[in-house]
């Protein structure tokens, strides 16, 4: 299906394509061999003026609009999600919430170098006893002069290590619930926080998922992204974007996946002809092919509301559910058109199936985001 994507969209679509099949696919063994963030690619990532496709020109960005950005993701995530991953943190939950919440001041300091990719964002609130139910977090922040001390333990973060930024929640009010949560700007470099383990992973290679420590870390006061209390909203509105962004990489796994076993069967024979004319495998890519369109058809309209200027709560988490699932169930069923050879390293379903699952997982469960439809719903 060819969504009508405008002459600019579709020029952002066809230099994104390109790249992924030049350098990101390059990339790709050495990722996958030594689990190690690509920097040199998000280099050149951010020449191209991919770490900032939808951040406005006066803040360094390509002022492209939210589809511009989203397809940018899919197309990626269709030759490597690992590397998908790292754009949609980067600027859905690394950048944007300075972009939206920020001062001035801050916009300035920091969404410059954010969007041309000198630095890469990341974004922190998870922690080992805070997942599903964000706002349990435990890292304190309390004020004690020009500065607040946070303490406490992210776990999961998505960039960690590799971020120059990172956006993290704290409590200054641990009575006050979610209402109790502020948001402040982290640099690496900050006196008391340390960069923790590093997930080994069953997928996203080449993505780090690292622990982060903070130890009376001094955050200066300037570094508060928003008042105190208002860090909760801060967390959720801007993980309304990022989940179509997570909607768009499952797009990518999934159509990958798709195309792959496409073209195999088309091309492996057994009883005398290829194996997709065989109704066995026939059917197979036949729901496959249909819950991938089902897949862009949401993706694509949250993405354009967002575009309007609309909310897209409900629309954002039935965009991840949808796509996710079949990201997982197109990977697993690419894996078996292979047979035995989708169970090996030479082709890469094999690499789609180990790194869909997370898909389900991370920027809320695809529980998580049954919760935020139904309740969307109750409300309407
Ligand atoms: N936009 C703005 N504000 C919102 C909001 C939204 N979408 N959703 C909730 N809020 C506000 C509410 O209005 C409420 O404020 P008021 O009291 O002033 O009305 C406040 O936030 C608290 O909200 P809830 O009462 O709804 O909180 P809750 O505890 O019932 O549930 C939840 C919230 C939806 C379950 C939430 O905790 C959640 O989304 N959990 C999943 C966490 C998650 O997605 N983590 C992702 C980590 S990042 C990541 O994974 C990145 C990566 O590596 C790829």
């Amino acid at each position: 299906m060819q969504l009508h994507l405008t002459e600019e969209q579709q020029m952002m679509k066809k230099m994104v394509q390109d790249f992924a099949a030049d350098r990101v696919a390059a990339a790709t063994p050495h990722m996958e061999a030594t689990d190690e963030f690509p920097h040199e690619l998000i280099r050149s990532m951010g020449e191209l003026g991919l770490m900032g496709i939808p951040i406005p020109e006066n803040y360094g960005g390509s002022g492209m609009d939210f589809t511009s950005y989203i397809t940018a993701i899919h197309e990626i995530s269709k030759v490597n999600p690992a590397v998908g991953v790292i754009l949609s943190v980067h600027t859905s939950v690394g950048t944007n919430p300075i972009l939206y919440f920020g001062s001035e001041a801050q916009k300035e300091k920091y969404v410059p170098k954010l969007a041309s990719g000198e630095y890469v964002g990341a974004f922190a609130l998870t922690e080992p006893g805070a997942g599903s139910d964000a706002k349990a977090m435990k890292t304190t922040a309390v004020k004690d002069g020009e500065a607040y001390v946070l303490n406490g333990s992210k776990v999961f973060i998505t960039n960690g290590g590799a971020a120059d930024t990172y956006i993290v929640f704290a409590k200054t009010n641990p009575a006050a619930g979610a209402k109790g949560v502020t948001a402040f700007i982290v640099e690496k470099d900050t006196p008391g926080f340390q960069v923790g383990k590093k997930e080994k992973k069953m997928g996203l290679r080449g993505s780090n998922t690292t622990e982060l420590i903070f130890e009376d870390a001094r955050v200066p006061e300037e570094n508060r992204l928003g008042e105190e209390g208002e860090g909760f909203k801060i967390a959720m509105a801007n993980l309304d974007a990022g989940r179509i962004g997570i909607a768009a990489q499952s797009l990518g796994i999934a159509e990958g996946a798709l195309e792959a076993a496409t073209a195999y069967a088309d091309e492996r024979k057994q009883f005398g002809k290829p194996i997709g004319e065989q109704q066995g495998v026939a059917f197979k890519l036949a729901d496959m092919a249909t819950a991938v369109e089902a897949s862009r058809l949401l993706t694509y309209q949250a993405a354009g509301l967002r575009d309007h200027g609309r909310t897209t709560v409900k629309e954002a988490s039935m965009a991840k559910l949808y796509a996710s699932k079949t990201a997982v169930e197109t990977a697993i069923e690419a894996v078996q058109v292979f047979g035995g050879y989708g169970f090996t390293t030479e082709y890469p379903v094999e690499r789609f199936f180990r790194d869909a699952k997370v898909c389900e997982i991370y920027e809320g469960t695809n529980e998580i985001q049954k919760h935020v439809i139904s309740r969307e719903l109750l409300q309407d």
